[in-house]
This record gives C-alpha cells, structure tokens and sequence, in this order.
C-alpha cells in the first residue's frame, strides 16, 4: 500500500466530520465525557476558562491510583488564573517572538550539522535524523540541560504518549502501563532535582536559573512547581515540533506541487508551515473540566465534567476554512488552532514557527530530491492526543 493510502487509512478526519455533522456536542456515556468538534465549540471551550477550567479540582477524582493524571499537577498548563497569570508572565519572556529570533543563527547552525550527518547518504529518517533532534537540542539549550541526554528525553517523551492513551481521569487497568507512567514520573523528577542543585550552587545563564531566581510576590517558586515547569518545556518543547516538521513531510506527499511551489517560492515557507499545522495539526485535543454546568451548542454539562476539545476538527471546520479538506500553501487567513487559544495558547508557539520556517529554508538549499519513498511503511503515533509518525523515511540528495 502506498503512503498516501496508508495515511488516509488511518486518518481521524472523516471522524470529526461526520461528528461535526451530526453529533457536535456529544456525550460519551461509556467513558462519562463530553466532546466538542465544531470550530465554534472548541473555540468557546478554549476561551472561556472560567466555565471550561484546566484546573483538576473540578474533577471528582477517584481516590484510587490507577487514573490517568497529567504528570505534573503543578505545571502553568493545569493552572487557572489568577495563579496561571502570575506563572506565565514569570516564564514568557524568553518566548516572546523578539527573544526567540535571536536564537535564528543558532538554529540555523544546528539544521546545518544535522544535514552535514546525513550527506553522502541515499536516505534519511525524517525523526530519527532531523525532526526530533532539531527541536530538543534547542530546548535543551535553553533550558540548560544537557542535550547529550536526547535520548533519555526522547524515551519519556514516548513513554508519556504510548502511556496517555486514555483521557484525564480514566483508569488504566493494564499494571505495566501503570508502572512505566510512574517510572517516568521519578526519573524525571530525579533528574530536574540534581540540575536544580547544581543551579543552586553554581547559577548560569539558562532558563532553569532563572526559575530559580524568580519571584512571585516575594515567594519562591516550590520545587514541585520548578519540576512541573521544567517537565512541561521539556517535553512540550519538543515532541509536538518534531510532529510538526514530519507531519509537514507527510503534507508533501499528499501534494507534491506544493514542493515545487516552496522550491519555486521559498517565500511562502511561513504560510506552508501555518497550513502544516491547520491540515494535520501535532495536538488533536485538548481537555478541559466545567467548574459550572454551562451550556454549549444546545447541550447543558454540568459541572466536574471532562470536556475533550478537538482542535485537530476544528481546523478542518468547512464553516471556517472553505476547502477545509484541501491543502492549500497559500491559505490566507488562516485562524487554525493548532497552538490553542485564549490564554493557555501555547507559549512555544513562536519558537515552533521558527524552527519550522528555518527547518525548510535549510532543507530546500541543501536537498534537492527529499521525497517519501513509495514503499515506505506508515506507522502512526498510538494516541488520539499526539498525531504524526513514528519513523518516516525519505530518499535525499544533495
Ligand atoms: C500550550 C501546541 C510547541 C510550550 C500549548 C497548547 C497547545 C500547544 C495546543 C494549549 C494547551 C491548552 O490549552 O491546554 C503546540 C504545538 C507546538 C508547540 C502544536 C509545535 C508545533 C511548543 C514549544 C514549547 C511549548 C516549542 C516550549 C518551548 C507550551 C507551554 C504551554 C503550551 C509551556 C502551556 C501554556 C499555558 O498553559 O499557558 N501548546 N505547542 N509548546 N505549549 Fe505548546
């Protein structure tokens, strides 16, 4: 089976279609949560953070241990304001777009080296050679962590994607996923602890020092909310910018013009990467918890429910995007959205667009040929959270 068949095999978009069309708002009563998939909804769920909260004490938990949590409950991400405001204005700063173009030459040099390990190859693995080692050495960089540990980083990163199946509060039955979830979780936390005392005593010029310094109305940050911090940028400074590069591959596939067109107009790289994102956008949901019974699209939920947002339907939302279905590199506008919205939109997301834009500047000089091959065997990212693939390998020439 071809590539492109393959993908189309294994897409969830006819899903959220036919969910757009006849169940917008539906109630999964096995599970016990609600879904969203018009543009509209998600789009509402995503604003309104005081109905739709992303703080876990609207949840009845079960006291049990075998539910699915986030792997740290101390993270900007599972916070509501205003704590979740002070938080984030402590940490944006290095991620406002005028801090993060100052990192253009490093990440330039970094694509160069990748592509300097791969010439005088036929082929390369877009993950293993490129879209994964790219974006965590650049946040490993910044945030001050060895990024010889990549492959450590990339194992928790697996773990956290292969194991997070399920949603918020599910319970795992299977004890080995329980185990390696928890082995994670401590392995991380050990790590981050021996970076923060060695920040402790010898502070230098990285992210995690200046967590360390911080202040929040002359209060330090706990060490659980230093680990949930540096855990968040870890693995969400990188896994979804590797989905993003590989998952721009897999839009190359589908529409091959649309390489001819970049080759011809590298100018257009930005808004190829904006509809990379919208088309098969990295991060398919995200989840929120009513912290009041509210009403959406007709339906009343009533409070302590969980509400899946589905953002990768919303982005192909016909009402919102005309050819929604269709790849289109000159789409304009373009309000995807694919980094979220209201105030959790993703802090990353001027960095995802840098490391996207100069990842194809880079690739388009240096390769002329970087086509999938026909033959090659898809092999989907087990999660309804994370979409892209596991390995992707392409025929290349210089
Ligand atoms: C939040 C997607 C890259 C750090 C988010 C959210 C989405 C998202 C959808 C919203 C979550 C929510 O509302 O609950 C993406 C995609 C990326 C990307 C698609 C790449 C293509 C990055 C990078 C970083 C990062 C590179 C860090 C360097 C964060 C953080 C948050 C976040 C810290 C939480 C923000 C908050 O709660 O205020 N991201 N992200 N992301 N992202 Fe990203």
């Amino acid at each position: 089976m071809s590539l492109v068949s393959a993908m189309k095999d294994h897409e969830p978009f006819p899903w959220y279609q036919s969910m757009r069309e006849h169940a917008p708002v539906h109630y999964n009563s096995e599970e016990d949560y609600w879904e969203v998939f018009r543009f509209e909804d998600v789009n509402k769920v995503l604003s309104d953070h005081k109905n739709f909260s992303s703080d876990l004490k609207y949840l009845n938990l079960p006291n049990e241990d075998n539910v699915i949590l986030p792997f740290f409950k101390q993270s900007l991400i599972q916070m509501d304001p205003p704590q979740h405001k002070t938080f984030r204005n402590l940490v944006n700063q290095p991620f406002w777009p005028k801090s993060v173009a100052e990192l253009t030459p490093r990440i330039q040099k970094i694509t160069y080296e990748l592509l300097n390990g791969v010439a005088g190859k036929e082929q390369m693995d877009v993950i293993d050679d490129f879209a994964y080692p790219l974006p965590v050495t650049v946040i490993a960089e910044l945030l001050g962590v060895p990024h010889e540990d990549r492959d450590l980083f990339k194992h928790w990163a697996d773990v956290q994607v292969a194991t997070g199946v399920g949603v918020i509060g599910q319970r795992i039955d299977d004890p080995e996923t329980l185990r390696a979830r928890q082995q994670v979780q401590d392995e991380m936390s050990r790590y981050f602890k021996t970076i923060l005392e060695a920040r402790r005593k010898e502070p230098q010029s990285d992210l995690i020092t200046h967590l360390l310094a911080s202040e929040i109305q002359g209060e330090r940050l706990s060490e659980e909310q230093l680990l949930g911090f540096c855990s968040l940028l870890l693995i969400a400074g990188h896994i979804t910018t590797t989905n993003l590069i590989a998952n721009a591959f897999l839009c190359l596939a589908e529409y091959p013009e649309a390489l001819t067109s970049l080759r011809n107009r590298p100018e257009l790289i930005p808004s190829f990467v904006e509809e990379v994102l919208r088309y098969r956008s990295p991060v398919q949901r995200i989840t929120r918890f009513t912290a009041t019974d509210t009403k959406i699209g007709g339906q009343t939920i009533r409070a302590g429910q969980r509400v899946l947002a589905w953002i990768g339907s919303a982005n192909r939302d016909e009402l919102n995007f005309p050819n929604a279905n269709q790849f289109d590199l000159e789409r304009n506008p373009n309000p995807h959205l694919a980094f979220g919205h209201g105030i959790h939109i993703c802090l990353g997301a001027p960095l995802a667009r840098l490391e996207g834009k100069v990842a194809f500047d880079v690739l388009l000089q240096r390769l002329s040929d970087m086509n999938c091959l026909d033959d090659t065997v898809f092999e989907p990212i087990e999660s309804s959270v994370i979409y892209g693939v596991k390995q992707l390998p392409i025929r290349i020439q210089s």
